[in-house]
């Protein structure tokens, strides 16, 4: 599988957004990675609908969005006329019935459907979701921010949904350059990374970093 790897904006200076998202985009990004959170189910407030709005317009990218809201449903339409590309629910905010009506809704509208995790949630309880969804993002620290370290328990995890689910597995949170082989080798094949990349000097040779750490 393709190695995909999606800078997370939460890490972004978002006085200058266009420009940092232009920066990652001359750099080999594949995806954009944009975190909505409401301070709900997350301890953190981000962005919402208005703001990809305008990102859209910028890049050229596709938007990864990942929501962190505890309605998702709520909000859903908004995110599919914001313009975005790949939208992921939380099983912990979201039903496995809801999960499938999510999948119709963008389906139609030519949007990929994610599920996502957190560290402590266990596959069995995304498992009735895996048919309906186009990805998996599995979470490697408790969301809310960036720049937290990576939770290596996350690998068997990985290696284990490897086994029963053949679509994208996404990995959000501590990623870098030292933990991306043993991520790809345990079977993901997009990585999102917020700190490290926006955090690095060279942003091309980080980004390319991640997405040749495969192990021999
Ligand atoms: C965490 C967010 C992540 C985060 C990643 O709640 O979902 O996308 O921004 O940032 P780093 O790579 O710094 O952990
Ligand atoms: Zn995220």
């Amino acid at each position: 599988m393709k190695i995909k790897v999606a800078p997370s904006i939460l890490s972004a200076d978002f006085s200058r957004l266009a420009e940092e998202i232009k920066k990652v985009e001359s750099a080999g990004a594949d995806l954009l990675h944009i975190d909505i959170m409401d301070g709900h189910f997350v301890p953190n407030i981000t962005i919402g609908p208005v703001v990809v709005k305008y990102i859209r317009k910028v890049t050229a990218l596709p938007l990864d969005v990942h929501l962190m809201i505890a309605d998702p449903g709520k909000y859903m339409d908004d995110f599919i006329r914001a313009g975005s590309d790949m939208i992921t629910v939380h099983i912990e905010t979201a039903s496995t019935a809801e999960i499938a009506v999510f999948k119709k809704k963008l389906s139609k509208a030519g949007i990929k459907l994610g599920v996502s995790l957190n560290p402590d949630t266990p596959l069995s309880k995304i498992k009735g979701a895996l048919k309906f969804v186009d990805f998996v993002l599995v979470m490697s620290v408790f969301p809310g921010f960036s720049g937290q370290k990576f939770i290596p328990s996350v690998l068997p995890k990985i290696k284990k949904l490897r086994s029963m689910f053949n679509g994208d597995i996404s990995v959000d949170g501590g990623v870098s350059d030292k933990v991306a082989g043993a991520l790809i080798a345990a079977g993901a094949n997009i990585l999102a990374a917020g700190s490290y990349i926006f955090g690095a000097k060279n942003v091309k040779s980080a980004i390319e970093r991640i997405r040749n750490a495969r192990r021999e």
